[in-house]
């Protein structure tokens, strides 16, 4: 099974709302720089305190939403799986990566067949399954070339609300008993589907979703998520994580995303 090794990072350097291409994006509502600066120190801060590797992609003036780096593709043994980006905004973010990974090892880059979309906050790996959320961004079509590549079973769920438009913004698996999820956000017949692989399922209310409360990173345990959320949901997941930190992520949910989306994980 293949293990988490490190973090892709980027700083948000030329983030800024530039354009429009989900529901919490308003190009009325500019990024502070300075504070998503401050956020961007302390998410690095919280990883540093968990003794989490990352590495950091130098920005490009290009692309204001690199920061969100999970979605440029999967990262896993030595392969890149592409993004294909719905939106054209976004697509040379992937080159960047691309770069990157040519000097931090040998990565086999893998393309999906033109017009068939892949995002990589649709693609959650947990042990070793992968969700694949479609519908909203990525293509329900990306599922079999996913599959024939990573080699495993990938569930597909189908996302139903433009605001919680990447999988990654709705579901959070904990651990092999509990996940986090918004259930609003997919269709009745994902809902009866991921309900078959939790015992568990932590329904998210609509204030802790709001603040992006899927949208969270656990690494052995220990779960990072976005300051603002409520204390029942932290009370909720106390039981089932060894250590709670949340991080200020305002600027960042302006753009549409947050901790996770903005941490992406390399496999081995
Ligand atoms: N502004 C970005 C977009 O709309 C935000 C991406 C958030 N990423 C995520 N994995 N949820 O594409």
């Amino acid at each position: 099974m293949a293990k988490f090794k490190s973090l892709l990072l980027c700083p948000p350097s030329f983030y800024d709302i530039r354009y429009e291409i989900n529901p919490w994006m308003n190009t009325d509502n500019p990024i502070d720089k300075a504070k998503a600066h401050e956020q961007y120190e302390t998410l690095k801060y919280a990883y540093d305190a968990l003794n989490v590797t990352y590495h950091e992609l130098s920005p490009n003036n290009h692309f204001p939403d690199q920061i969100f780096t999970t979605d440029t593709g999967h990262i896993e043994k030595n392969m890149f799986i592409k993004a294909q980006f719905k939106y054209k905004e976004r697509r040379g973010e992937v080159t960047v990566v691309e770069e990157f990974l040519k000097t931090h090892g040998t990565y086999q880059t893998i393309e999906l067949p033109e017009g068939i979309y892949f995002e990589g906050g649709d693609l959650i790996k947990f042990e070793d399954i992968y969700f694949f959320g479609w519908g909203k961004r990525s293509s329900k079509e990306a599922l079999p070339f996913l599959k024939k590549h990573l080699d495993a079973e990938i569930v597909g769920i189908e996302l139903i609300d433009d605001w919680y438009y990447h999988l990654d913004t709705c579901l959070a698996p904990i651990n092999k008993k509990v996940a986090l999820a918004n259930l609003e956000a997919f269709s009745p017949v994902s809902v009866t589907e991921i309900k078959k692989y939790f015992g568990q399922i932590i329904q998210t209310s609509e204030a802790d979703n709001k603040m992006f409360a899927c949208n969270m990173v656990t690494i052995d345990g220990k779960a990072i998520l976005t300051q603002g959320i409520s204390d029942e949901l932290k009370d909720q997941l106390r039981p089932h994580v060894d250590l709670i930190s949340t991080v200020a992520m305002s600027e960042y949910i302006k753009g549409g995303g947050s901790v996770h989306c903005a941490s992406l994980e390399i496999f081995d």
